[in-house]
């Protein structure tokens, strides 16, 4: 009787779409040393989540020589902890999602970008649209997810402001709108001003303490000569170019993955950051509609639905015991309450899903669309797996890559063959590579995206499982996943290519072509077949 009246007063104190409304989940990606880190701890500062600074553990695996496995493991451990960050800041629930910042993992990084409802881009003002920046922006374009930039270290020597917003639609295929305007870089940065709140924000170099910032409606004001002396005159030729070449930012746009906003700062001086969340909060989604095979599903729906993007193994090696993370698509998602695994097609209720709050890992009771829980598990899930109320459904759209290496797996101890097959279906559900079986000789081929994944899987076969594994090389440049309309030639391209076909998890055909050549030749042969990069076509 008590817990009905809990119940019913919590359901009416807060009102269950307005709960949804203002949660905004989002993750910040960016090319390696660019400041993802950093300008993550800073929003955390900002959140209260943290009180100092330092106090977020960078992710980065710097050191790849197997002989640093400890060191690797110790720090995927901190990754753990720092995977997902929320926290409350001006009555709303934001939450972080990290992705790793080793490019050889850069498919965990894919897929959780599947998980987020936009993006912030952080771009190092000197270097300008690196090569992962351009490999992530490809998959936010593919799911046309919102996306906000932020050039950082301003207080470096950096490029042209002007340059820099060009090679940004030019390299990431996106319009640019500037929301704030720096006012010179490097040793003569003053500051930024702040196009989207009209206020003048003074550049003071420290890493703790936000900086001045004063309402400035009208930069013709002689007064600003008075803030930046003769960069005035300079800003403002800048602001009227900008005014010219630029539309109004419009929303909209944004929302519909078109135009992307951008904001110029410096993370580790705590410089436009503030304008950055506080912009991104008013723009920034709420929980957007989740596609599944069979509908669209609403995230104010009242039934609970939800997906696992990522699983994090080896919480304890012992027990092998994972972290499901689930993004709740729809509705409210209940602790002790039975939930349905559609591909196992089994109940299930969970006794302590965890909320991470503040870099803290707590049991929750409840959680709501937009949010990410952590469900304890021992080997049930899948990247992929959908969880619902009862209704049948699977979401779309974890994309695989193609790989960029390739090696042949076999067993190097007869006696763990079943420890082997199960090590490898279990690590390729959690999505550690890829697994591809040739259909020639039915042998197994892993595809990575670095080296560094080899000796991941490798090192977990044996300390998890007890098995060993042999590589064998194969030269591969690329995995496509084919399809066509037209059956005859499908089946002539099958026969044809028999030595060079495989099936990927998915039982789907993946054409394994050996050089740009073989694959050029074999795309003018077979005009009606479409060969893709990506399984998510
Ligand atoms: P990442 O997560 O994107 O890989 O980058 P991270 O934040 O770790 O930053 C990479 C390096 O850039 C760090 O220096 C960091 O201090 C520095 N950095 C970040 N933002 C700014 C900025 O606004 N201005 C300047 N000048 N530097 C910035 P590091 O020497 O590699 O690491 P650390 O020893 O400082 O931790």
């Amino acid at each position: 009787m008590y817990l009905c009246a809990r119940k019913f007063l919590k359901l009416h104190i807060m009102d269950f779409k307005q709960e949804i409304a203002r949660r905004r989940t989002f993750a910040i990606i960016s090319h390696p040393d660019a400041g993802k880190t950093t300008l993550t701890e800073k929003l955390l500062l900002f959140g209260g989540a943290i009180h100092v600074a330092g106090a977020v553990k960078s992710n980065k695996i710097k050191k790849t020589a197997v002989s640093d496995w400890m060191e690797i493991e110790k720090q995927r451990g901190i990754s753990v902890a720092t995977s997902v960050m929320g926290f409350d800041y001006n009555n709303h629930k934001i939450t972080i999602l990290d992705t790793p910042g080793h490019q050889d993992f850069a498919e965990d990084t894919f897929r959780t970008l599947t998980a987020v409802d936009s993006v912030i881009i952080v771009v190092d003002a000197a270097k300008g649209v690196e090569a992962q920046t351009r490999k992530l922006m490809q998959v936010c374009r593919m799911r046309r997810t919102p996306v906000m930039i932020f050039i950082n270290k301003m207080d470096r020597e950096g490029r042209d402001p002007f340059d820099l917003l060009d090679e940004l639609e030019a390299e990431l295929g996106i319009g640019v709108r500037p929301l704030s305007w720096p006012i010179n870089h490097g040793k003569r940065f003053k500051g930024v001003y702040n196009i989207y709140e009209k206020r003048l924000n003074l550049f003071t170099p420290n890493k703790q303490t936000v900086s001045e910032s004063i309402a400035f409606n009208n930069v013709n004001d002689p007064d600003l000569e008075n803030f930046i002396g003769e960069d005035a005159i300079r800003l403002r030729l800048e602001l009227d170019l900008i005014q010219g070449v630029y539309d109004p930012f419009d929303r909209q746009k944004y929302l519909a993955a078109e135009i992307a906003p951008v904001f110029f700062g410096s993370a580790l001086n705590n410089f436009g950051v503030r304008e950055l969340l506080d912009c991104f909060i008013h723009i920034a989604p709420p929980p957007l509609p989740a596609q599944a095979d069979e509908r669209l599903i609403d995230p104010t729906e009242e039934a609970f639905t939800g997906f696992i993007f990522k699983i994090h193994a080896n919480m304890d090696p012992n027990h092998r015991s994972c972290i499901a993370f689930v993004k709740i698509c729809s509705g409210r998602f209940e602790r002790h309450v039975n939930y349905r695994h559609i591909r196992l097609n089994k109940q299930m209720k969970f006794s302590s899903p965890t909320a991470f709050m503040a870099q803290r890992k707590e049991t929750v009771e409840e959680a709501f669309a937009g949010d990410i829980i952590g469900l304890p598990d021992t080997g049930n899930f899948r990247i992929g797996d959908t969880l619902t109320a009862g209704e049948e459904l699977h979401f779309k759209g974890l994309p695989s890559f193609s790989p960029e290496m390739f090696k042949y797996i076999e067993n190097a101890d007869p006696m763990k063959t079943k420890q082997l097959q199960k090590g490898i279906d279990q690590l390729m559900g959690e999505g550690v590579a890829q697994l591809f079986i040739h259909q020639n000789s039915g042998r197994k081929i892993i595809g990575t995206v670095g080296q560094l994944q080899f000796e991941v899987i490798e090192y977990r076969l044996l300390h998890e499982y007890g098995a060993q594994c042999r590589w064998q090389p194969l030269s591969l440049y690329k995995a496509c996943w084919i399809e066509s309309d037209d059956n005859d030639e499908l089946t002539r391209f099958i026969s044809r290519k028999h030595a060079s076909l495989a099936k990927d998890k998915n039982g789907r055909d993946v054409f394994l072509a050996e050089s740009p050549y073989l694959l050029q030749m074999a795309q003018n042969d077979f005009k009606h077949i479409r060969f893709h990069f990506a399984s998510e076509f």
